[in-house]
């Protein structure tokens, strides 16, 4: 694992630019990708000219929040290439991402948009200690979702053997990690912690395996997810950002030196945080939306973006590009129960304290009598599967659910091996209550 006395390698004069330098280049980046908003797409246009603006009226950053936002509704109105700003002809690659209902939104790029993202990633794994002649082993799934091929282009352009494994089928998973001796694993946490009891399964110890870095998105993970896993390979776990509306994996990644939050690659994306409920933009520093505006793609710009995701900005550490706050959850993943505002992430900082628990968990939500009740599926761990030690753990995790969040919870202690595992994002809340 990095020590004190590592040296990031190979950085870009842009990540260690000034801030003046900065927001000059974001500048002259935004009046090109307003106007080609504006110039090349339908919906665009409508929008600012219903809100009044004109790409001119942008002169500098502060003039950004006078335009107006766009949703995943406007992606799914303009179904599925209604969005493209660029001929088809030009655009050499699409993506979707399948969401839970209805149609899926798709994106697209144009061959530059395509080397963009390689050398964003190609960044995004050198943040996280990745170098030239390293094996990278991508267990993200391959398709439509960008998971996959966003890490494929962006190891190979930064020099790396790319094994190009995908989700699912976990035993043969170690067994390649084990024969081809990666140093890198991209892949979801969650899907990580399944081929990690895969090891222990099969008696290998973790540790003996090559991985040294894992770089981990896709879905919200907590730092006491990162100790599990770091403690577990003896790597250094890393997180990765990203979202096809923007473009996929690489939008903003953490430093293996800092691992303080997610540096956005702020040369090629502009983040606000606002306020959810009245779209104000909030300060640096302060929670909100996340929202972002793309300053150089071609085949589909997207402005003023609201990801859903919340989180807030901070000032740089180990780059001058702002962080961004390690997501706690989307809005859509917030329960209320009883009156209480929870995050599945919060559920999983607390799971980990228990030390007769394993880390993966499902939450299900009911309702009871008119109340709602949160449920939470969890497993034993396999050397304290016995009666007495999963009520115990059942007991004490209910405390501690009750005394730090404020709400009772339904603990369900299973067998090992009991809680659905996924080969990508893992499903954290069903939700079983009745549509009124
Ligand atoms: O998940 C892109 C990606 C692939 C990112 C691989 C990182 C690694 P979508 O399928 O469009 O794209 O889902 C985007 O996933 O709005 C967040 O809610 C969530 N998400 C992505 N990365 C993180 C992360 C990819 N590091 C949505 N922490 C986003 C928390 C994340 N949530």
């Amino acid at each position: 694992m990095v020590d004190a006395s590592y040296k990031p390698y190979g950085l870009e004069p842009i990540e260690t630019a000034s801030r003046d330098e900065i927001a000059a280049l974001q500048t002259q980046r935004l009046k090109w990708s307003l106007q080609h908003a504006y110039d090349n797409v339908a919906a665009y246009r409508k929008k600012f000219d219903a809100a009044g603006v004109k790409p001119s009226d942008f002169r500098s950053l502060e003039d950004l929040a006078r335009f107006p936002f766009t949703t995943k509704h406007d992606l799914r109105d303009n179904y599925p290439f209604g969005m493209f700003a660029v001929a088809m002809d030009q655009v050499v690659r699409v993506h979707a991402s399948s969401g839970t209902t209805g149609k899926p939104t798709v994106v697209g790029y144009t061959k530059k948009d395509i080397d963009t993202w390689s050398h964003l990633m190609a960044r995004s794994i050198r943040a996280s200690g990745g170098r030239p002649g390293m094996k990278v082993h991508v267990s993200y799934g391959y398709g439509l979702f960008t998971g996959g091929l966003g890490a494929h282009y962006g190891a190979e352009t930064l020099g790396c053997t790319v094994i190009p494994v995908s989700g699912g089928m976990t035993e043969r998973q170690v067994q390649l990690i084990m024969d081809f001796k990666p140093e890198i694993i991209m892949v979801t946490p969650s899907y990580m912690l399944a081929i990690l009891d895969e090891f222990r399964g099969k008696g290998i110890d973790p540790k003996s395996s090559p991985l040294r870095i894992g770089i981990f998105g896709a879905e919200p993970w907590t730092n006491s997810m990162r100790a599990e896993i770091e403690a577990a390979f003896g790597m250094d776990a890393v997180d990765i950002y990203g979202l096809s509306e923007v473009m996929g994996p690489g939008v903003a990644n953490e430093c293996v030196e800092s691992k303080d939050g997610l540096h956005i690659w702020e040369d090629h994306f502009y983040p606000e945080i606002i306020d959810p409920e009245s779209g104000k933009v909030l300060p640096d520093g302060e929670r909100g939306e996340l929202v972002f505006t793309s300053l150089s793609k071609e085949a589909m710009p997207v402005i003023r973006y609201r990801t859903r995701d919340l989180t807030r900005l901070l000032p740089g550490t180990a780059r001058s590009h702002r962080r961004m706050e390690k997501v706690t959850g989307r809005s859509d993943d917030m329960m209320i129960v009883r009156g209480v505002n929870v995050f599945p992430t919060q559920i999983e900082e607390l799971l980990l304290r228990c030390e007769g628990l394993s880390p993966h968990y499902q939450i299900e939500l009911l309702r009871e009598q008119r109340l709602d009740v949160m449920r939470l599926i969890v497993e034993a761990r396999p050397d304290r599967a016995d009666e007495s030690s999963r009520a115990a753990e059942a007991a004490s995790l209910t405390t501690h659910i009750r005394n730090l969040i404020g709400i009772g919870a339904e603990v369900i202690v299973g067998d090992p091996g009991s809680v659905e595992r996924s080969a990508g994002k893992a499903r954290r809340i069903v939700d079983k209550r009745p549509r009124d």
